[in-house]
């Protein structure tokens, strides 16, 4: 079996999506749940964009152990030293350097000719070796350039020594019929192909980016870039869990190809990436939606009753989901609730636990039945990465159809109780003006979303908001089976974001 090197760029390309920042914290968090699923290599961020990135991914490089880490680089020399900076801890360290090699991209943006490209991509590969073995090199929109241009640069870069050329549809533009020949085209013209692997980094713009990646691995590709739940620039990148499942389900037309992925980890790390970046996942996507698994019609559901394999392609519990079982009640102890918390992979300390212990109880005595779903909202809201510098303490509403909508929220700020009233144009927005006259802080809301976690009139609901202040835009939910105090805590989580910045 030959593995199919799985290179997650969630915290570099991912991040790249307009309103998904990471703070430090969550980076981590993220590269440790990629570890744990199995990822072969992780692009953790691009050192020489910021400080903070560059940080970030020397704390990432320092702590896991498993993974090849990757830092990228314009072929720039400072970008080049900020990248080696940022891996050099790593146990197995990554420069990935990328150079826009289309026409299109050399005349507008680069204004340079060919020889000129050719130059600098040689010259940037030469001068990463120096201090990192492992090099890759992307030729930036490698899908709109010239063919005979392409496998000259390709060439060129591994006799500089690049162990992996990586081949981009950087705008999402290529289809797999005509990728997978431009994988063939390059393993047929490029002499010393074989002393690279050759790597796939598709787009989305056309919905393609997992039929494409899939393509090149059947004309030879041997590593794809992918990001969980597809997210990335514009319409985001290939993803992760559905080219995993697809190459794992369709045994036999990836005969003789595999990953190390942990299918089961999946769902649950689709989770924290959904959670910490606050990016809703469809409940129609592919392998982590919500309804993935669901049969609703009578006619699906008799054949999955008689057979599961009539409408079950891949089973549930192999990518990690746990569906809608009842797993617990209001006269569960806080052992039951610790042993179903590790059966679904949520690794707690007891401090941890004992903060979700006093969440849970308060659930169950609101809601009868507690599923799977609402223990994991519950945990990603408790178990924040964001420090709580301001807290919700209580808030009262007074709302109605003949009178204007007025809030008074309470909240903890360093040991202290601050309280203030506001009117608003609903019982939300009077809310949100409390806490705006509370923390001097004046935000922004740019998105707001409420959906409920199951089913059910006693559900958990779900707020996830989008945030702008003090020129930042961050995303954090909130959960409550009151969708008031599910508001009140999605825009905390976003301020605290903010405010820890
Ligand atoms: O899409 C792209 O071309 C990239 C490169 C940096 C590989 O993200
Ligand atoms: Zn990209």
């Amino acid at each position: 079996m030959e593995k199919i090197i799985i290179f997650d760029t969630t915290l570099r390309d991912g991040e790249q999506a307009p309103g998904a920042s990471l703070n430090p914290a969550e980076k981590l968090e993220i590269a440790h749940a990629l570890c744990d699923l199995g990822v072969d290599v992780i692009e953790a961020g691009f050192p020489v964009s910021s400080q903070g990135d560059l940080e970030s991914v020397k704390q990432i490089a320092r702590c896991l152990k498993g993974p090849v880490v990757c830092g990228l680089a314009r072929a720039i020399k400072a970008d080049i030293d900020a990248a080696s900076e940022g891996v050099k801890y790593a146990k197995r360290p990554r420069i990935h350097v990328f150079l826009a090699t289309s026409k299109i991209h050399m005349q507008y943006k680069l204004k340079k000719a060919e020889d000129e490209i050719l130059r600098l991509a040689v010259e940037s590969v030469s001068y990463a070796k120096r201090s990192c073995p492992d090099i890759e090199f992307s030729p930036e929109d490698a899908t709109r350039t010239e063919a005979r241009f392409l496998f000259r640069v390709v060439e060129s870069v591994i006799d500089a020594g690049a162990t992996t050329v990586n081949i981009p549809d950087t705008v999402g533009y290529t289809d797999p019929q005509e990728y997978g020949s431009l994988i063939r085209a390059i393993r047929e013209n490029v002499p010393n192909i074989d002393k690279a692997v050759i790597s796939v980094h598709c787009h989305n713009d056309l919905g393609l980016a997992v039929a494409n990646s899939l393509a090149a691995v059947r004309n030879g590709a041997r590593q794809v870039e992918c990001t969980i739940n597809g997210i990335g620039e514009r319409a985001g990148n290939a993803s992760l869990e559905e080219t995993v499942m697809a190459i794992k389900t369709r045994k036999d037309i990836f005969a003789g190809v595999t990953t190390g992925i942990d299918t089961r980890q999946i769902y649950k790390v689709s989770r924290l990436v959904s959670k910490l970046t606050g990016f809703v996942v469809a409940p129609n996507k592919a392998i982590v939606g919500g309804n993935a698994f669901r049969h609703e019609s009578g006619i699906h559901q008799d054949g999955v009753l008689k057979e599961r394999s009539t409408y079950e392609i891949m089973k549930p519990e192999d990518v990690g989901f746990t569906g809608t079982g009842i797993v617990l009640g209001k006269h569960s102890g806080r052992h039951a609730l610790s042993e179903r918390l590790k059966e679904l992979g949520l690794k707690l300390n007891d401090a941890e636990l004992d903060k979700i212990t006093v969440r849970f109880k308060a659930l169950a005595d609101k809601k009868k039945t507690i599923f799977d779903d609402d223990l994991i909202s519950i945990v990603d809201d408790e178990i924040r990465l964001i420090k709580p510098i301001f807290g919700l303490e209580a808030f009262e509403i007074n709302s109605g159809t003949k009178i204007t909508p007025s809030a008074t929220v309470t909240l903890k700020y360093k040991n202290k109780s601050l309280a203030a009233t506001s009117n608003g144009d609903g019982p939300v927005d009077a809310c949100y003006k409390a806490i705006d006259k509370i923390t001097g802080v004046k935000g922004e809301l740019q998105d707001y979303r409420i959906e409920a976690v199951t089913k059910g009139k006693d559900a958990l609901g779900e707020v996830g908001v989008k945030l702008k202040a003090k020129g930042r835009v961050v995303t954090a939910r909130g959960s409550s089976t009151d969708i008031i105090e599910a508001s009140i805590r999605a825009y905390l989580n976003a301020l605290n974001k903010i405010e820890s910045f």
